[in-house]
């Protein structure tokens, strides 16, 4: 993994948010990865990050003036633009948005955008009340529009103390996107990609429901990680505090009935299904349509079973690839080899809860995958967007012995 991106260019434009800092973590990973970096700083950018520092990391010259100096016979932005295999802006402010969504060229980092039309990333931060800004959206939209990938900010405590959306995504997805355009990106262009996620809640009344401690962070990184390979991604998720990147098809859904209904309506235009979701196995056979009250000593609640969204499937599944998630705190290779078999799975990863390091909640998992021969592997710990990666992989190569 080391050398991943040896010999790729990458051109990384800093401007004046105050999350200029962490590009320096940024360069030290690139570089360690083997890539080339340069960087262009706007003038209100060399107030957040030192020059001095961003050229030892980048080991080259680091780039602002838009006019060379007398006798440099060089054009700068004409050179950076050809030079560059991919150009990442970030952190990117909203006056850099303003001013590239109308094309203007009044310094040197917005001349060098709008003279190069390749591989563009733009990584935005800012005030939460700045980035849902009309204006700043429009001007977002516009340049995702114009074929750039922006990559989202998160949500989380942002440097004015506000908790917020703005907070530059972190670095470990900017330099997944960076691999994505230079290395992978296209994989899954054209294949449609429906992949469900979290749990499902029965109501008993209006108040309670029945569920499990799902929270969608595999179904997510599944579908975040086939979007970054350029397929059409679509997600059905039970309830999750979890946000997914704007190009994904998201519909949310509550119960197990909806989950069903929203796969099958789905699962026709898609080539592959992944489901990850912890559908509720049974439901209360009644409702009640008011709040069940604290007067007897004991209350019974039937249950009936939930229909089983993969098997009803599986029965029609024809070309397409379907991929299904087993939880089992018990012989679970032969119960998953069973559920392979029955809903006609084209492989299963098997998840034990009760294993270190894997479980609802948490950013690792640990699993075996058991393919159509019975064939198992043995996965090691792995953080859930690594795992997302290898399942993806799988499947590719299953669509290209097609
Ligand atoms: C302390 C401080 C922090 C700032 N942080 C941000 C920020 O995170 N995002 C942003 O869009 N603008 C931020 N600004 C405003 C920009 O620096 C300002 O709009 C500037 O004109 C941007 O210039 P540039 O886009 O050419 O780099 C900040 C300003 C100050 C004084």
């Amino acid at each position: 993994m080391k050398e991943i991106l040896e010999s790729k260019r990458v051109l990384i434009g800093i401007t004046g948010g105050i999350a200029a800092y962490k590009v320096n973590f940024l360069i030290r990973e690139l570089k360690k990865m083997g890539a080339d970096v340069r960087v262009i700083i706007t003038g209100a950018g060399k107030e957040f990050v030192s020059v001095l520092t961003l050229e030892t990391l980048s080991n080259n010259e680091v780039y602002s003036e838009l006019f060379p100096k007398t006798g440099d016979k060089r054009i700068p932005h004409i050179e950076l633009a050809r030079w560059a295999d991919c150009f990442l802006v970030c952190p990117a402010t909203a006056n850099f948005i303003a001013k590239s969504a109308l094309g203007l060229a009044d310094d040197l980092l917005s001349t060098v955008f709008i003279s190069y039309n390749s591989n563009v990333i733009i990584a935005p931060s800012m005030n939460e009340n700045m980035y849902l800004n009309k204006v700043v959206q429009e001007n977002i939209r516009k340049l995702r529009e114009g074929g750039h990938i922006i990559i989202e900010p998160e949500i989380g405590e942002l440097a004015c103390k506000e908790e917020g959306i703005g907070r530059l995504a972190s670095i470990e997805k900017i330099i997944d996107w960076i691999k994505n355009v230079l290395i992978y990106r296209d994989e899954f262009k054209g294949k449609k990609v429906l992949v469900t996620a979290g749990r499902t809640e029965e109501p008993i009344d209006p108040v309670r429901y029945i569920s499990n401690y799902s929270t969608g962070k595999m179904g997510f990184s599944i579908a975040e990680e086939a979007n970054l390979k350029g397929g059409e991604v679509t997600l059905i998720s039970g309830p999750t505090f979890l946000k997914p990147s704007s190009n994904i098809k998201y519909i949310p859904v509550k119960t197990a009935e909806e989950m069903a209904e929203a796969v099958k309506k789905e699962f026709l235009r898609n080539d592959v299904l992944i489901m990850t979701a912890a559908v509720s196995d049974y439901k209360p056979k009644r409702v009640s349509k008011s709040k069940i009250k604290r007067e007897n000593e004991r209350i019974q609640i039937e249950l009936v079973k939930n229909e089983d969204i993969l098997e009803s499937i599986g029965k029609a599944k024809g070309n397409k690839i379907t991929v299904g998630f087993s939880l089992e705190t018990e012989d679970e290779i032969s119960n998953s080899i069973k559920k392979l078999k029955k809903k006609n799975l084209d492989f299963i990863v098997v998840n034990n809860p009760l294993v270190d390091g894997a479980g609802f909640g948490k950013d690792t998992n640990v699993v075996k995958i058991i393919d159509k021969d019975e064939n198992i592997e043995s996965l090691p710990q792995m953080t859930k967007n690594e795992l997302a990666i290898i399942i993806l992989n799988k499947i590719l190569k299953l669509m290209n012995e097609r």
